[in-house]
């Protein structure tokens, strides 16, 4: 755990790490993942394995009961399951972006309650940045906290919020003093439980159907003045070096979707015969898998490379981060389209999983920030 690695070569544990998940999302996520997607509900049986082998929260360190693995083998859990199912992979990224920030600034109290919750199995974790009317420009929120003796009471509305009515435990950024901007944010931790949280409609969504986006609603919610993760006032910054980590994390589900769609594209075309033999025989075809290879293997080192920016804590990772998400969605976006068209006719069908694999690329160019948002983030911190 921790341990650093060399770029080029992965070392035995993350090898065998992901032989392992990778026979568990085949076991026991693969077979759900049509039926998730179709029915739009959530994958409990993915929830359920992956708690039951300890892989639904992989980061938090083992001080604090969590398996304690590095970023390097955090990627590779979600690149393992978002191959097979990517809503299922939402639970251990979206644990990790939602109790990041307590792991970054939260006091060892904090650190030692809600870490401890969710490394056992307690409850999930999401994060609640996003607003009806601030997303890209995350620091406009109108989320209100105003502090009453030892208290803090929040009023406002989240959106787009992942996991949302599933999870237990929410890092919540708010304004808590409006003179001030970003530096006028503060960061929560709000329970699903508290008095005066509740839920909106689930929203209807392209893909990624199995998790839950909802809206979050906070009346009069009045908590303890020691549920503030950090000092008064460092909540954007928290939530930005949050999101410098976890787009590493869409990045890597990025590349699991489209290693899904590569696998299985490859197998079609050995056995799609036309013109008297298989299909894969053309080279039209061939050239068509060895650019979505090419492609695959350039986000996958980009993404790995970011992970092991992370782990070293490292003055570039807010650059690599967002390169690794933008450019890893990017390539599954044109990897997955590609993959639909080397199945034909079947590819456009829901008897095979090519368009479930497409329709779910397309949310790792948008969520954790666009991929216009990106830009302006790399062009802001160049090499
Ligand atoms: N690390 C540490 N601190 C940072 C930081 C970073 N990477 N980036 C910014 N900050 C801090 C700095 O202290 C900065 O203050 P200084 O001037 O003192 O440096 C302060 O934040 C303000 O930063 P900016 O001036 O850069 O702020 P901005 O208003 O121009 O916004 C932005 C910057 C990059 C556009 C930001 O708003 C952003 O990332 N927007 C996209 C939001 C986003 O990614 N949302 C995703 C929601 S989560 C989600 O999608 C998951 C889900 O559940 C669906």
């Amino acid at each position: 755990s921790g341990a650093d690695f060399d770029l080029f070569r992965l070392t035995e544990e993350h090898d065998m790490l992901r032989e392992a998940v990778r026979s568990l999302a085949e076991a026991k996520i693969a077979p759900f993942a049509a039926e998730v997607d179709e029915q739009g509900r959530f994958p409990q049986e993915a929830l359920d394995a992956l708690q039951a082998n300890d892989l639904h929260a992989v980061h938090v360190p083992e001080e604090y009961g969590g398996a304690g693995a590095d970023a390097l083998a955090t990627v590779i859990v979600i690149e393992e399951i978002a191959r097979v199912c990517a809503s299922s992979s939402l639970i251990p990224a979206v644990n990790k972006l939602g109790s990041l920030p307590v792991q970054l600034s939260g006091s060892e109290e904090l650190k030692a309650k809600y870490l401890g919750a969710l490394a056992r199995g307690e409850g999930m974790f999401s994060y609640c940045l996003s607003e009806p009317d601030a997303g890209s420009d995350a620091a406009g929120m109108k989320t209100r906290a105003v502090r009453d003796g030892d208290f803090w009471v929040l009023n406002g509305v989240k959106r787009w919020i992942t996991n949302a009515g599933v999870s237990e435990f929410y890092t919540v950024l708010a304004v808590t003093d409006p003179t001030l901007r970003s530096k006028g944010i503060s960061a929560f931790v709000v329970e699903k439980g508290d008095e005066g949280v509740s839920f909106g409609a689930p929203e209807k969504k392209l893909g990624i159907k199995g998790s839950p986006t909802r809206e979050v609603y906070f009346d009069n919610v009045r908590i303890p003045a020691d549920r503030m993760i950090g000092a008064e006032g460092t909540g954007f910054a928290t939530a930005m070096k949050t999101l410098d980590h976890t787009r590493v994390t869409i990045a890597a589900q990025a590349v699991g979707i489209a290693q899904g769609a590569l696998d299985y594209a490859k197998g079609y075309v050995q056995e799609r015969k036309q013109f008297g033999k298989p299909i894969g025989d053309f080279q039209g075809v061939q050239f068509m898998l060895a650019d979505m290879a090419m492609k695959l293997e350039a986000a996958r080192q980009l993404t790995y490379a970011a992970a092991a920016k992370s782990q070293r804590v490292d003055a570039d990772l807010t650059f690599f981060g967002a390169a690794a998400k933008c450019f890893a969605s990017d390539a599954a976006m044109e990897i997955t389209v590609d993959a639909v068209q080397l199945l034909g006719g079947y590819g456009y069908t829901r008897d095979y999983p090519l368009e479930r694999m497409m329709r779910d690329a397309k949310i790792t160019q948008i969520y954790e920030g666009t991929n216009q948002i990106q830009r302006i983030v790399m062009s802001r911190n160049l090499p």
